[in-house]
């Protein structure tokens, strides 16, 4: 019998996130380009008699170890789906936590993949590619992508994946702000920009977003400044609206010489893509002096998505 799994999930940053209108049932639409980086958290499972979470790592106070956890939300979903209630998912899942949390790089639905395809494999579910994804789409709209890395195009709220091809490797630097920001805040602060910008464009009536050709040029012929030139966040203005200390970061690393400076996702970790690996250094080093962001890191991308490292027996 195996005695544990080990899988690595990587961080993401969105290099466009094109946000479309309300939609009623409270998601937006999207045209969400991912790119997986190597910032990677491992998710450990083992038999347990009960469902148990344990955290360890830098941000390891500010993760819920409860059900509400992606990760135990994932286990328990798939021994829902298997007949394996009556043993009420148990499994001790371990979370060794090096994305940043709620920090907008998808690190709970980098846990909730992760458990997924660690608890299949313990269990011997053999569930196919297609039930895990079905079952990453209901923990959360990030969660698919976390399962299949690399880069991707996510359209609907963002669960419904096309991949991406990409030419070569990215160079990124990420600020890790104090604190997370809310999702759902983010996403709301959007939409009440939108209605009082005096355009006259409400929430519901925003054109369809569409995912930019240039930038997928760019992703697909690996050229980092015309990457630069075409990502775009419309969650951006939102984030540092709640944050506005944001701002402040992301000047300093346009003055360390980033070609992008970018919130991810909802943030509040901000990413600057850079031309290679000297001059990530150099910009990591000016952020960290700016007194503006707790830490710094340093990795590239694309990333390959949740991976088993090791069971053993
Ligand atoms: O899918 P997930 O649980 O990650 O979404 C968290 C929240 O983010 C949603 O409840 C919603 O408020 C917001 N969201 C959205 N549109 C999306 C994805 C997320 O409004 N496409």
């Amino acid at each position: 019998m195996t005695a544990s799994v080990t899988v690595r999930v990587p961080a993401k940053v969105n290099v466009q996130l094109a946000v479309g209108g309300l939609r009623p049932d409270g998601f937006h639409d999207l045209a969400n380009v991912f790119l997986a980086v190597g910032l990677y958290d491992e998710v450990t499972v083992a038999p347990a008699d009960e469902l148990r979470v344990t955290c360890t790592g830098p941000d390891a106070g500010q993760v819920p170890l409860d059900r509400t956890n992606l990760a135990a939300r994932a286990a328990l979903a798939l021994a829902e789906r298997h007949g394996r209630d009556g043993r009420g998912g148990g499994v001790h899942i371990h979370i060794d936590k090096d994305i940043p949390v709620a920090g907008g790089m998808a690190g709970g639905s980098a846990d909730g993949a992760g458990a997924l395809l660690a608890c299949d494999a313990l269990w011997g579910t053999g569930a196919s590619r297609e039930e895990l994804l079905e079952i990453c789409a209901e923990l959360g709209s990030d969660v698919p992508f976390s399962l299949v890395g690399g880069a991707a195009l996510g359209r609907g709220r963002g669960e419904l994946l096309t991949p991406l091809e990409v030419g070569g490797t990215f160079h990124w630097v990420f600020a890790v702000a104090d604190g997370g920001l809310s999702t759902p805040a983010v996403y709301a602060e959007c939409d009440r920009l939108r209605e009082t910008s005096g355009t006259g464009a409400g929430v519901a009536d925003v054109p369809d977003p569409e995912a930019s050709a240039a930038l997928l040029d760019a992703l697909r012929t690996g050229d980092a400044a015309a990457l630069a030139a075409a990502v775009s966040n419309d969650l951006q203005a939102a984030a540092v609206s709640l944050r506005p200390s944001l701002a402040a970061t992301l000047a300093a690393g346009t003055e360390a010489g980033a070609l992008a400076a970018m919130v991810s996702g909802s943030g509040p970790t901000t990413a600057f893509l850079v031309t290679d690996e000297a001059e990530a250094a150099k910009v990591a080093d000016a952020l960290r002096a700016s007194g503006t962001c707790r830490s710094v890191r340093v990795t590239s991308g694309p990333a390959a998505g949740a991976t088993v490292l090791r069971g053993s027996n």
